[in-house]
């Protein structure tokens, strides 16, 4: 268990430095637009010597705040605040690769991120080759020849953490950027620009937000590159992040500690017992694999277990009542999400069956209802899909 309060993590997450007639929450900048006081001012701000607001597209105060304070979480110089996880994850690949690259990716990432390889990067003449992650070795050999090094710890669907410092130290020694995607751990609980990554990621629907009611994302990385991610990509995508979401996880990060810590207990507690459940032949949990994560300081509610063969997946999912079925996860609601019906999903490569993902696999969101009362659903309704 880490000290949720060490650092400044407390100070960050809970104090507003921006204070308008002593409001304890800051207003929200809902305006797209900010105008000049004079010609001279226009044209020392185009010109980069003055680095104030123009038009929201670009920089508004409530979304700079929300910035301001995933770069102090994550130990970043800067970050980007974009509309979607999926943004924040194309803007950052969009500006490293060209085409003719070739990326390396871990195995099982985000569905979504699959997808984006192999529908939309494909197009443009950018290749990806899948690489299990938990093997130095071969990830070692593999890094000449790829300009960029995707990786998302723990993995989708098989939760499966790797060394994040070791790996981004192999792809720093070959010359290769590294992504990652943080959004299962949250600031909270990895960091992985201080781990040695250029790049980290965030849907910042999940945890961030913790309320399920954003979709958002943020990128955290070297002042450089935000402006460079800026200037290449976002700005003519025209992805960034309005200032009500903004707003709102602000208002998301001043419980973040603590609700990551309730996760990580509940989410622990209910894992452990569904390991000695006879309904269940795997649980797919960080906190259950036997390899070194050193980067990762704590767990979130989020795993996936393999149901035993007698035990159907639809019943499951029809006699939970207080787990609710849906895709997302890092709201406060508790949620089940089976890997069958992602296999039947229309639309492009399936990752799940790529990867290998079993149907009888299901992904629990643990929430922050009563863990008893959690576990009590899941143990009737266990016994009612048991044949
Ligand atoms: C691990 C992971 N990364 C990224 C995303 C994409 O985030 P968003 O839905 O905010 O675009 C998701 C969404 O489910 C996810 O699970």
């Amino acid at each position: 268990m880490i000290d949720l309060w060490g650092e400044d993590t407390a100070t960050v997450v809970a104090h507003d430095e921006a204070s308008f007639a002593d409001a304890v929450v800051p207003p929200i900048f809902q305006n797209s637009l900010f105008t000049f006081s004079s010609y001279q001012e226009m044209c020392d701000t185009f010109a980069g010597k003055i680095n104030r607001p123009v038009y929201t597209r670009g920089i508004n105060p409530t979304v700079r705040a929300f910035e301001e304070k995933i770069a102090k979480l994550e130990g970043s110089e800067d970050a980007l605040a974009l509309s979607s996880g999926m943004a924040a994850i194309s803007s950052a690949i969009l500006s490293v690769v060209k085409p003719g690259d070739r990326i390396l990716s871990v195995k099982h990432v985000y569905p979504d991120t699959f997808r984006f390889f192999e529908i939309f990067l494909r197009k443009f003449g950018v290749s990806v080759d899948y690489i299990d992650g938990s093997n130095l070795a071969t990830v070692e050999a593999a890094l000449p020849g790829h300009s960029l090094f995707y990786l998302e710890s723990p993995t989708s669907w098989i939760m499966e953490a790797h060394d994040v410092k070791a790996l981004c130290e192999r792809a720093k020694e070959a010359g290769v950027t590294t992504i990652i995607d943080n959004s299962w751990a949250s600031p909270i609980f990895q960091n992985p620009i201080k781990l040695g990554c250029d790049i980290v990621v965030h849907s910042a629907s999940k945890y961030i937000s913790g309320h399920s009611d954003v979709v958002a994302g943020v990128i955290a990385t070297s002042a450089e590159r935000v402006a460079q991610i800026r200037g290449e990509v976002t700005q003519y995508l025209g992805s960034k992040l309005s200032p009500f979401e903004a707003w709102l996880l602000l208002r998301g990060l001043r419980t973040l500690p603590l609700r990551m810590k309730a996760h990580e207990q509940a989410g622990m507690e209910i894992a452990k017992r569904l390991a000695e459940h006879p309904a269940v032949k795997t649980v797919f949990h960080p906190a259950f694999q036997n390899k070194a994560h050193p980067g990762l300081r704590g767990t979130s509610g989020l795993f996936s277990i393999e149901l035993a063969e007698n035990v159907s997946v639809e019943a499951l999912c029809n006699h939970l009542k207080i787990f609710k079925i849906g895709v997302s996860w890092g709201g406060h609601e508790s949620l089940i999400c089976p890997a069958q019906a992602s296999l039947i999903q229309s639309g492009g490569p399936n990752s799940t069956a790529f990867f290998g993902v079993s149907p009888h696999v299901v992904r629990l969101n643990v929430g922050l209802e009563d863990p008893e009362d959690l576990w009590g659903d899941l143990q009737e309704a266990l016994g009612a899909a048991s044949e």
